[in-house]
């Protein structure tokens, strides 16, 4: 049986290491109506299993919304953006973003609105804008970030992505400490302030801008005394989080490392 007790490998998987659906098995055992192998079963992609009904019926209906949440902290650069897509994309969890709220409310304060206003009503469209991602916006989002209200009006819409039927990553700086204390998996992926510069540095010179390491590792540094500085929910390791330091680490084993926590969770869960 797979961790999620509803596929269960043939006796003679397939070339391309594909498990087959026990319902399909026994279909077609019995003599069955049904030409192809239940697509939820793919090895690689049983978590996906729960966001697809499953065709044949095999999966009882709690493992189909069973709820599995991811949480991934750290700071700027250290690699969570990364990691999170790749786990979301392996286990078929949907991803958000959260630094992406925060930003969304940080744009509109400077186009001239209110912070707490604006938090208020965002609307998913905002998390759209073109502007998003640039040091501008960073630095505007950490800073409405300190602000209670500002995160009050975004909790519940981070709690409910969270639980959503099928598993959910979410990245940020306070997902296992706050948005979601009871994650089956919390990582927490850093890096040392001079790497992240120097990463951040190689992208921003990558879209054509002039500026240096210094001044990068000064925008680093002032960010992350901020975002861990602040009263209302500060970044910081979650008593139960996994570390990842990325300082010295490929991406893809970064990568390898998350998603062997959330596979081993999972069997757990
Ligand atoms: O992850 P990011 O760089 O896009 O986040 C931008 C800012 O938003 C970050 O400096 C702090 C804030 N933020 C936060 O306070 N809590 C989160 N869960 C996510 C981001």
């Amino acid at each position: 049986l797979c961790s999620h007790r509803h596929v269960r490998k043939p006796a003679d998987p397939g070339a391309d290491g594909q498990a087959l659906c026990a319902g399909w098995l026994a279909a077609r055992a019995a003599g069955g109506h049904r030409a192809e192998p239940c697509l939820l079963v793919h090895l690689g992609q049983v978590c996906g299993t729960r966001i697809v009904p499953c065709p044949c019926g095999c999966c009882p209906p709690e493992r189909e919304s069973m709820k599995f949440t991811v949480a991934i902290d750290g700071p700027a650069a250290a690699g969570k953006g990364t990691i999170s897509k790749a786990v979301a994309a392996h286990f078929g969890f949907a991803h958000l973003d959260t630094g992406l709220l925060y930003r969304a409310v940080g744009a509109k304060v400077l186009g001239g609105a209110n912070a707490v206003d604006a938090a208020e009503m965002l609307m998913p469209a905002d998390l759209e804008a073109g502007n998003l991602r640039t040091a501008e916006v960073a630095e505007a989002a950490s800073k409405v970030a300190a602000i209670p209200e500002v995160r009050r009006a975004l909790v519940e819409f981070q709690q409910s992505f969270a639980r959503r039927s099928g598993g959910a990553v979410l990245d940020g700086r306070d997902i296992g400490t706050v948005i979601c204390p009871e994650a089956e998996v919390k990582l927490f992926v850093t890096a040392t302030p001079e790497v992240r510069a120097q990463r951040r540095l190689l992208e921003l010179q990558a879209s054509g801008s002039e500026t240096t390491f210094d001044e990068v590792l000064a925008d680093v540094l002032a960010r992350d005394a901020r975002d861990a500085g602040r009263t209302d929910a500060p970044m910081k390791v979650a008593e139960d989080a996994v570390l990842i330091d990325t300082s010295e680490m490929e991406i893809a084993d970064a990568v390898d490392a998350a998603l062997a926590e959330v596979e081993r969770r999972r069997d757990l869960a």
